[in-house]
């Protein structure tokens, strides 16, 4: 049996784990062949391959990135896309696709299953872990891990000058990172895209935070709105699925908290650095066991499936069930942490 794999979206730490683990048992146990489509469903569009085999996998688990390259082309907006993948998996006789990706990624992975039969299993990445049916997608672990140890070093910083400290992280519209590693790093403040914030509330704790002489750190997701008024974009520019670029939210409280409470306030912007480099320990297990259920999975011809942790299980689940809807925070955890804030 030939399989294809391709990496789409954004990268995540954890990516070349699972790349590892499906062509290691494959080959070992199953006696698969592979073929790395470059750069996601743009390498399958356009038939550019790379050789995956034994000595293409050694080495890389610890391994930030993908060997395959990423991309966020979407082959349903793209003149002929379904098309030329179809010919393009005849071209290579590749009998099955593993696609690892998030949201976009397996909506078009669950597509070309369902509409147009293409034997497709899919493997849930994303630093914002915002994919229904699975508990924890690989890569949240490492970029909330990043953003922790942020939050412990800008402590120090604003203590040593007395203002505040606004640190925006990513997570799209949904508020798990800035949640996890604003609690994690004893944030003063956390705002999350699920629920709007009141400007002058967040004043109001950071004056407190400062009545006690300590300098307050803002976590503040990049999808987080204000009360009144729009989403903060420092550009509107969208990616190829429709989605806005975010950012930009962090710069603007910044500057209201400032004018609205005389203490000077700066921003950090974590931005990719919490998309790179080496992968956590739990990201590499994580990232392993999926890559080897995966396999199982294409081994036993159950395609449209996307394998998914559900407590320390790895099950099956349809593709469709994981990008119906976006996993958000649940308010009452969020009312849980609130007990910290100010
Ligand atoms: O989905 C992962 C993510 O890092 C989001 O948190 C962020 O909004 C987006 O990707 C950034 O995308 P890009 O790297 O294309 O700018």
């Amino acid at each position: 049996m030939k399989v294809g794999v391709l990496t789409g979206g954004g990268d995540c730490p954890g990516l070349n784990a699972v790349i590892r683990a499906v062509v290691r048992k494959g080959h070992q146990e199953y006696g698969c062949e592979f073929v790395g489509f470059k750069d996601g469903w743009r390498g399958a569009v356009e038939g550019r391959t790379v050789p995956l085999d034994i000595p293409a996998v050694r080495g890389i688990l610890p391994r930030g990135g993908t060997i395959l390259g990423s991309s966020r082309t979407n082959p349903f907006k793209t003149e002929n896309g379904v098309r030329d993948i179809r010919d393009n998996l005849a071209k290579y006789e590749v009998d099955a696709l593993i696609a690892i990706g998030g949201e976009d990624t397996l909506g078009v992975a669950a597509r070309l299953h369902e509409e147009y039969g293409i034997p497709c299993v899919g493997v849930p990445k994303t630093i914002d872990n915002d994919l229904s049916a699975t508990d924890y997608t690989f890569g949240f672990d490492t970029a909330v891990g990043i953003a922790t140890e942020a939050i412990d070093r800008l402590h120090t910083t604003a203590e040593s000058h007395m203002r505040v400290l606004v640190v925006e992280v990513m997570g799209r519209h949904a508020g798990w990172i800035a949640l996890h590693s604003g609690l994690a790093g004893g944030a003063n403040v956390i705002l999350i895209p699920e629920q709007r914030f009141d400007v002058d509330q967040v004043c109001a704790w950071v004056t407190s935070r400062f009545k006690a002489s300590y300098a307050p750190i803002v976590v503040v997701a990049e999808g987080a709105m204000p009360k009144d008024g729009d989403m903060v974009l420092k550009d509107g520019t969208k990616d190829s699925f429709g989605h806005v670029r975010l950012s930009g939210v962090g710069e603007w409280l910044a500057k209201e908290i400032e004018e609205r409470t005389g203490k000077e306030a700066r921003t950090t912007v974590l931005g990719h650095i919490q998309r790179g480099g080496t992968p956590s320990a739990f990201d590499r297990w994580l990232a392993t066991r999926f890559g080897l259920h995966a396999i199982d999975a294409v081994h036993e011809g159950d395609f449209g499936k996307m394998v998914a942790l559900k407590g320390t299980d790895i099950i099956r689940v349809p593709i469709a069930d994981a990008t119906a809807k976006l996993k958000t925070v649940d308010p009452a955890l969020y009312t849980e942490v609130g007990v910290f804030f100010g």
